[in-house]
Order: structure tokens, then sequence, then C-alpha cells
């Protein structure tokens, strides 16, 4: 019922913002209201600015609002390497989002292991930390690979993993039309790349690609 209360600030308040990410985070919010019980969010790179919905995304907020909306002993976890937007996201969310100041790969061992202790095991996985360099993705693609190394034990089969700035590329050609004719299937990039590629090599379940990209099935 207070789902309700969420998605009529989502289609009102964010929505009309999100660009690119509306439709993502619209099949995101629908699947985490298809699960029972308190939630658990965890995400890398939180909000560093107010009000940058088109450009960031302001996921912190968005998952605040959710987890507010959700049952009694939902709780999130959004860790930056910065501490001026860590100090920064902590006054655009409720104490329900516990905000963690540090390196992403390492403190996702930590929360893993507290997930673990309280018999508790994330919702969704919502990674969007080192910015890509869209000349040079793979520092970035690299670091949201091992990001799913270090929290995987706290993953279910129906745990939901999203990748914020993963776009698909192809190779195209012009042709006589001056339009563009595709010569290889477009194949998830950003920082999604290694994700994407071994989420396909473990066969897990692609749930959508778009401007972000989500699987299940990250580990059976
Ligand atoms: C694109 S922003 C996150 C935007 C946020 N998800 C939103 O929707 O508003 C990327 C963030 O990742 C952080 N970051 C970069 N490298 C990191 C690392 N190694 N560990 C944790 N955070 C990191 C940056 O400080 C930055 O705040």
């Amino acid at each position: 019922m207070k789902h309700d209360e969420f998605w009529t600030w989502f289609d009102s308040e964010a929505a009309p913002k999100l660009a690119l990410r509306e439709i993502s985070f619209r099949k995101v919010f629908s699947y985490l209201d298809s699960l029972d019980g308190p939630l658990t969010i965890v995400e890398t790179g939180c909000a560093r600015a107010q009000g940058n919905w088109a450009g960031d995304g302001q996921s912190s907020v968005l998952f605040d609002r959710y987890l507010r909306a959700s049952p009694e002993g939902s709780t999130g976890f959004a860790i930056d390497l910065d501490p001026q937007a860590t100090t920064l996201c902590k006054t655009l969310v409720s104490e329900r989002i516990a905000v963690l100041t540090g390196d992403s790969v390492a403190v996702l061992i930590d929360v893993a292991g507290q997930l673990k202790a309280a018999g508790r095991s994330i919702d969704l996985l919502y990674l969007d930390s080192y910015d890509v360099d869209w000349t040079n993705t793979t520092p970035s693609a690299v670091h949201h690979l091992k990001e799913l190394v270090s929290i995987v034990g706290a993953l279910r089969a129906d745990t939901m993993v999203v990748v914020d700035d993963a776009p698909s590329t192809c190779r195209v050609v012009g042709n006589a039309n001056s339009q563009f004719d595709m010569i290889s299937l477009p194949a998830i990039g950003g920082k999604g790349t290694y994700v994407a590629e071994y989420a396909k090599q473990i066969g897990a379940t692609p749930m959508f690609s778009h401007y972000q990209a989500g699987w299940t099935g990250m580990v059976r």
C-alpha cells in the first residue's frame, strides 16, 4: 500500500526529470515491488549534488524514498570515496540509509560481513561509482567488476544487480543512403562492460539494457 505513495511521488516528481534513466528506474522499482519483506539496497557512488536528476540520477534520493515506503526494517547502504559527496548525501536521505565513506571495493566487503551477521542479503545492488571516461572505459569497468566480487557473498539468485552508465555499443558502417548498417550486435559497455561479460558467461538473466543495465541470477 505504501508503495502507492512512492509511485505517486515517482510519477510526479522524479520521472519527468530522470531523462535516460526513467525507463530503467521504473523497471527497478517495479521489480522491488514484487519482493516480500524488509528490503536491503546497496549502492556505490552516492548522490553527490542536490537536484542533478538527468546528469547523475539522484539514486540515493530514489532509494531512500522507496525504502521509506517499504516494510519496517528496510534499509540501505550508500558508499562513496569522496567525503564531500557523503556529507551532502546525508542531508538528502533519511536514517534508513547508512552513508559510508571509503573505497567501495573495500567497504563492500565490510557491508557483506555486516549483512551476513544480521542474516540478511541484498535485494538491489546498484553500482555507480568510479566515473567513466568514455574514451577509455576500462578502468571504470574493471572497478565495477571488482565491486561485484566484493559483495557477491551477500547476493541471492533473485537479487537485482544494476550498473549505471552502461549504454550498449556496436560497430556501424555508413551505407549509400547516408544511414548506418550495424555490423555487430550491441554489447553493454561503459561501467557495465565486464559485469555484462561475466553475467553472460555465467548465464545470468538480463532484465533490461537501456542507459542502465540490470540482471538477476548473478549467483545460483
Ligand atoms: C556518478 S557519481 C554517483 C551518482 C549517484 N549514483 C547519483 O545517482 O546521483 C559517482 C561517484 O562515485 C564516487 N567514486 C569514485 N570512485 C570511487 C570508489 N573507488 N569508491 C567509492 N566511490 C567512488 C565519486 O566520488 C562519485 O561521487
